[in-house]
């Protein structure tokens, strides 16, 4: 009776899971179990033999019984515990803060030119980036044959055999939204149509994409004079400090006459300052819209004419932040765009508003 009960208690203390259990209790206890078997002995013993066997085989019954039980019970806790430490999560850890990003330097600009112009009574204008060469250039006074087509490299639109829409080109500058202004609103107009053009060029100073802010002003008496005056409150809130400009006479199909502006600046150990010093850094392109630009744009330049002027945002932005090499902005390098980036808009405004 010790062997039966020692073999069976030490089998189920080690019974690995429940189904392990379940065989050992099938085996020990079931119908056909060892000590069920024992049991159905009692019957051929006699009967002082039985007074003995028949109580402690019930006990080791009972005995076998409890084991399994508690055994059951262990194994249930055992598996609990072991899910427990398994998928255990620390509720009081702080969480992973999610990515803060920033605004581009070319986008920061561009806020802040809009932001400027807007100031002085100027409103957004767009046009699309894909433009029919009309507009581009045609009504621009540039036509066909004009060199200043082969100069700007222009990307032109692939035209299918047969398709008869008139030749598309990737806009090699924001000077067609002028005539697309001008034909939705008709004089006056004042407004800054920022935006992306394309040239085919690569170098430190030029990508194939890159950004402008057109100007465009037209009313019944407008002059240089005026022009003059909005670029320089122009830079001087952009800089942060008054800058002077310098008209040099230039050449524009569409504008007549036609300026080249500088802004004022000293090189200083290789770092450009705006605003200061005797040197000289070209800016943009101006002038007075061509009465042909002005008819184009069902506008009759007798009655009126205007200012119109087109910038770089990138070249603008490289002055103010002192970044050497323009194709940065479009290499998405992250540290780059970090050590340049804004978390917030910083819009500048026109001193004292105007
Ligand atoms: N469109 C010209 C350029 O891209 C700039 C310009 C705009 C010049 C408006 C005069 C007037 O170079």
């Amino acid at each position: 009776m010790d062997d039966l009960k020692a073999k069976w208690l030490e089998a189920i203390g080690a019974a690995a899971d429940e189904s392990a259990l379940e065989t050992l209790r099938v085996q020990a206890v079931g119908k056909k179990g060892e000590i069920s078997l024992k049991m159905r002995e009692l019957g051929r013993m006699t009967a002082e033999e039985r007074q003995v066997a028949g109580p402690a085989l019930n006990a080791l019954k009972d005995e076998i019984n409890s084991a399994l039980s508690a055994r059951k019970a262990a194994l249930g806790d055992a598996a609990l515990e072991a899910r427990l430490r398994a998928e255990w999560l620390d509720v009081t850890l702080p969480g992973r803060p999610g990515r803060q990003g920033s605004v581009h330097p070319v986008s920061q600009v561009w806020e802040e030119c809009t932001a400027i112009f807007a100031d002085m009574g100027f409103a957004v204008a767009e046009g699309p980036q894909i433009e029919t060469d009309w507009y581009n250039f045609d009504a621009l006074n540039i036509p066909g044959h004009h060199p200043a087509r082969a100069e700007m490299d222009t990307f032109y639109m692939h035209r299918a055999e047969g398709d008869d829409r008139p030749p598309h080109v990737l806009r090699t500058h924001t000077s067609p939204v002028q005539i697309r202004s001008m034909l939705d609103q008709g004089a006056p107009i004042r407004i800054i149509a920022p935006g992306r053009v394309y040239r085919a060029d690569y170098d430190q100073t030029h990508t194939p994409m890159f950004h402008q802010i057109e100007g465009l002003a037209i009313d019944r008496d407008l002059s240089m004079a005026n022009l003059k005056w909005v670029l320089e409150e122009f830079f001087s809130a952009f800089f942060g400090t008054k800058v002077k400009t310098r008209f040099r006479a230039s050449h524009f199909p569409f504008t007549e006459p036609s300026a080249e502006v500088d802004i004022q600046c000293s090189f200083e150990g290789g770092m450009v300052k705006v605003g200061q010093g005797d040197d000289w850094l070209e800016v943009l392109g101006s002038g007075m819209v061509h009465p042909k630009v002005l008819k184009a744009g069902g506008i009759d330049p007798d009655e009126y004419q205007g200012f119109a002027f087109g910038m770089g945002i990138d070249r603008i932005a490289m002055l103010k932040y002192g970044i050497p090499d323009l194709r940065a902005f479009f290499d998405s390098d992250l540290r780059w765009l970090r050590h340049y980036g804004f978390s917030a808009l910083q819009v500048p405004t026109i001193r004292g508003g105007v």
